[in-house]
This record gives C-alpha cells, structure tokens and sequence, in this order.
C-alpha cells in the first residue's frame, strides 16, 4: 500500500519510519493516523525487522500535533471519535513487538509529544520543542498525554506542563527525563540509526520479552511484575537463539542470532 502522508523504509533489520506532513508541520490528520496503523501492523508482521526508528519528515518538526483544522468543527462525538482513533493506534505502537526509537527532529507537540511517549525510547535534537498545547486550544489531551507523561516526568511535573501549556526546550526535556538524548541536529537521525543496530544485534525474542515485561510489569504490583519477568526468562530457555547466545559465549566465538 502506498501511503499519502507517511514515509516508511527498511535499513537491514531496521524500520524507518517518517511522518511525512512538512507543510502543516506533520499534525496528525485522521488519514495519517490510519495509515500509521497500516505500517504498524506491517512492521508487526516482518519477522526481518528488530527495531524501529520513527521521526519526522523536514526540517521543523517531528509532529505539531493533532491537526487542529480537522478538529476544529468537530462535534462531540467526532472528537471522542478522533480521540480514540488516536488512542488505538498509538496503543498498537507501544504494544508494538519491536524497540521503537523517536527521533524528534524538532516541534513535538500535543499528538506529537505524545506519538513520542507511545515509543520505547526518545532522543531529541537540540532544535526539539515539547509541550502540550491542548488546554490552550480549549481541549484535553487526546492521545494518551494525561496517562503516559504522567507515567514518564512523574505527577507534578506532567501537571504543570499540562495545566500550563507551556512549552519546552530540549535541554529542559533531557532533565525532566522525558528525552534519555540530546544530540546535534545533524548527527539525530544516524545516531538513532545506531542505536536501533545495536538493540537489532542482540536476541530479538529476549528484546521482545523484556519490552512486554517492562511494559506490563511498571501497571503492576511489584509481585505480579516479577512474574511476568520469570514467565519471559523461562520462555527464552525455548528458543533457538538462547542456545546460540549461550554456546556462542562458551565458545568464544560471534553469536549469530535467527530470530527464533
Ligand atoms: N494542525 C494543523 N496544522 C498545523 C498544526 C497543527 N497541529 N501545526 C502547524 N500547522 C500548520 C500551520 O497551520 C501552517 O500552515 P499554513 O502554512 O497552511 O498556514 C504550517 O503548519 C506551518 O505552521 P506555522 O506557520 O504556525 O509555523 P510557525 O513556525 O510559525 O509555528 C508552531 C510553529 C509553534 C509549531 C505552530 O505551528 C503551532 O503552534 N502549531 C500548533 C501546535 C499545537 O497546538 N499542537 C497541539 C494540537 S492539539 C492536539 O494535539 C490534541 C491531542 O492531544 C490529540
């Protein structure tokens, strides 16, 4: 399937993917949001991809959010609509079985800083821009902004950059502990490169597990957590490429895993 408003690209057993709306700053139209879900699903179903790298088309932004001119004549029920829509996709990318990586290239706001928070791991360029405008524009969050800066910053810093609309620079987002990076602009895309080849190194069905064990276990008490992790270590012990991971180091010699 071709697709309109997104780029999507394979780099050996990496994905790249690129929200590919430069004109209006890459806001997220509900048609971006469905075929964001076909690639999703894509990437789901190719065993040859490991991790997934994610940004934004252009020089300006990752995502300046929902696109404010589709929502601004909604009615209710359109707005819960796109809401959910939103919502559901990017519940699919943090379910995801594979690493996602955002580059945030730049503006990450609304929808975009929350398309970032739906990703395992962020990095930003010293030009990137964070921030949730909705209150602003008369609206809440909509895709997930309430539930996971939350879960990332903490309760009071979420709230204040919620209540406040305020927006952030990325040396500021790097100490609150919403980005793990900050690189220069020229140099975010190969280092986010980087990084997704050296996740793709190692086993990916123990990549996997953890990303479900972690995922699952931080909604959790304590004890149930751990047993999510003993459910994932006993599974790696039936796959090929634990012997291989194991032998490999026994016998001194690379490791070549199979994905299985
Ligand atoms: N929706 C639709 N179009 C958008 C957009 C958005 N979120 N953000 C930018 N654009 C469009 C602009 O309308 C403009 O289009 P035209 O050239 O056709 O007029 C183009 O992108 C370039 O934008 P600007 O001229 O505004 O660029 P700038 O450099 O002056 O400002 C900006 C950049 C500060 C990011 C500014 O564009 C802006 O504030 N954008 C809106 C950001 C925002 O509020 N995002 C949250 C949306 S609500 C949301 O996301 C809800 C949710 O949780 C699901």
């Amino acid at each position: 399937m071709g697709f309109n408003n997104i780029l999507f690209e394979k780099d050996g057993k990496i994905a790249l993917v690129s929200i590919n709306r430069p004109k209006a700053l890459n806001a997220l139209n509900s048609e971006t949001l469905k075929e964001l879900d076909v690639v999703i699903d894509q990437i789901a179903e190719d065993d040859d991809i490991y991790a997934v790298v994610l940004t934004g088309a252009g020089e300006k932004a990752f995502v300046a959010g929902a696109d404010i001119t589709e929502m601004k004549d909604m009615t209710t029920v359109e707005g819960r609509k796109f809401g959910i829509l939103g919502n559901k996709v990017f519940r699919k990318l943090e379910l995801l079985d594979k690493p996602v990586i955002a580059a945030i290239n730049g503006f990450a706001l609304g929808g975009g800083c929350e398309l970032s928070l739906a990703c395992d791991i962020r990095l930003a360029s010293e030009k990137a821009k964070f921030g949730q405008p909705e209150v602003g524009l008369g609206i809440t969050p909509g895709f997930g902004g309430t539930q996971r800066l939350t879960r990332v910053v903490g309760l009071g810093m979420a709230k204040e950059l919620i209540y406040t609309a305020k927006i952030i620079k990325a040396d500021e987002a790097l100490r609150i502990g919403l980005v793990n990076r900050v690189i220069e602009s020229d140099k975010l895309l190969d280092e986010a490169k980087a990084l997704a080849n050296q996740i793709a190194a190692n086993a990916p069905i123990a990549v996997k597990l953890c990303k479900a064990a972690i995922n699952r276990g931080i909604q959790s008490d304590i004890d149930t957590a751990l047993s999510y992790e003993s459910e994932a270590f006993g599974e790696c012990f039936s796959t090929e490429d634990q012997k291989e991971g194991m032998t490999a180091f026994t016998e001194r010699r690379d490791k070549s895993f199979k994905n299985k």
